[in-house]
């Protein structure tokens, strides 16, 4: 049956690269997830629509973070062609609602009655004046750090709590040719390092003022500069074993999952990459909140907009947001991607023991969610990689005066364009 029911799916996809139309229900979607666990996770999602009759007809542009993903959307709308669907994140949403090329959603979730089961977070997220432009997918957990369980067990260390404790693991690892901790030079992961580490630093509500507020005199503040000698620190823990590079996030998490790595301080799509090569949590692998910031859950979620092109089909759109909103997709597609479901009306029991920890955390009203800039929760998208290009220039440069480029962010932050908000 399930040979039958693929090679289906396949007959369709090789039509669709000759003529999608012939296919009335065939929806475009652009997006950038190509690592195994992020295609395996839009498997899981089209495998759910083509129940439905809607055919995924994939544009998937490679690059964490989407840096490259964004700009080819961009061309596409000004010259006209544009997808029906496209991967649009946080306050980014926005502008292009404003542009009017999103299709509102209001009709679906009410139909669904989505907004009883949907996380507020997640619901004011992509509501923007009065509009729903989004469809939420998943939350993913940016404070998360994964290390490899042999490698500690060895050493006989439990999982580092504290910044003290890294230090400790990286003199035991000296000589070991075993890296303390990952690291790249890619803009957008110096950017998700950073304010994972300002979280630690600044402490949840500062850190959600200095996001909110958006005072340049905050980021002008110690723990901002403390942050920054920390992320200098913590590339230097990875330069005495090996030359920092442009390193993709699964090749840092390959390295991990091989014991050439100790840490990985990444967002919980490494886990979920992973889990796609067969390692098991708690077995192969663990996770922890970074350190200094257990009590509080940095997020990114991830959406996919419905975009208003010649072609749009508003039914077969709805039809979309209706599936990869519900129940199986939500829980399957979560589950392979590494995040986990925006809906509350789920069996946490049944998610693996890392999903759990931040699903219980995202819905726990003790524990204070806060945005992440360098995934665009909130900013635009011109604030978020200003603010990632100067951490980089500073980290890469010759000489580096960290002081200076404290001041250098803290004048990005004034001119950040303050149409985009954020939510709690
Ligand atoms: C994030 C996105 C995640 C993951 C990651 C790495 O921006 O929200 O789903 O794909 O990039 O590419």
């Amino acid at each position: 049956m399930a040979v039958k029911w693929r090679f289906t799916q396949i007959i369709i996809s090789l039509a669709c690269l000759t003529n999608c139309s012939l296919y009335a229900q065939s929806i475009d979607v652009l997006h950038w997830w190509t690592s195994s666990s992020e295609s395996k996770a839009v498997e899981q999602l089209k495998t759910q629509l083509f129940n439905q009759g809607v055919f995924w007809k994939d544009t998937a542009i490679a690059g964490g973070g989407g840096m490259a993903a964004v700009k080819v959307l961009k061309t596409k709308i000004l010259m006209g062609d544009a997808p029906d669907v496209a991967q649009i994140i946080g306050s980014t949403l926005n502008e292009w609602s404003d542009m009017g090329v999103v299709l509102p959603l209001n009709r679906v979730l009410e139909k669904n009655k989505l907004e009883a089961t949907v996380s507020h977070t997640v619901l004011d997220l992509i509501t923007y004046k009065n509009k729903v432009i989004g469809a939420p997918l998943g939350v993913h957990r940016i404070n998360s750090m994964l290390y490899n369980k042999a490698v500690l067990d060895q050493l006989n260390l439990a999982p580092p709590t504290t910044w003290a404790d890294i230090e400790i693991l990286h003199q035991r690892l000296k000589g070991s040719g075993v890296q303390t901790i990952a690291w790249s030079d890619e803009p957008w992961q110096i950017n998700t390092a950073f304010e994972a580490i300002l979280l630690s630093e600044a402490g949840a509500p500062a850190y959600l003022d200095l996001m909110q507020k958006r005072q340049e005199k905050d980021w002008l503040q110690a723990p901002v500069l403390q942050a920054l000698n920390r992320l200098q620190w913590m590339r230097s823990l990875s330069s005495r074993q090996s030359k920092p590079s442009e390193k993709t996030w699964s090749s840092n998490t390959r390295d991990l999952a091989e014991g050439k790595i100790a840490l990985l301080l990444m967002g919980d799509w490494a886990k979920g990459e992973l889990m796609s090569w067969g390692y098991v949590p708690n077995q192969d692998f663990g996770c922890t909140p970074v350190p200094g910031t257990s009590k509080a859950h940095l997020y990114s979620i991830d959406t996919l907009a419905l975009l208003i092109g010649n072609q749009s089909n508003s039914e077969v759109q709805e039809k979309f947001v209706e599936t990869v909103t519900g129940l199986t997709a939500q829980m399957n597609y979560n589950k392979v991607k590494g995040s986990v479901p925006v809906r509350r009306d789920i069996d946490n029991k049944t998610l693996d023991v890392c999903a759990k920890d931040s699903w219980d955390n995202f819905n726990n009203p003790k524990i204070i969610k806060v945005p992440s800039l360098a995934h665009r929760m909130v900013a635009d998208e011109a604030t978020k990689d200003a603010i990632a290009y100067t951490l980089w220039r500073s980290l890469t440069a010759e000489k580096t005066n960290l002081k200076e480029t404290q001041i250098r962010l803290a004048t990005i932050i004034r001119s950040a364009d303050n149409k985009t908000k954020v939510t709690q």
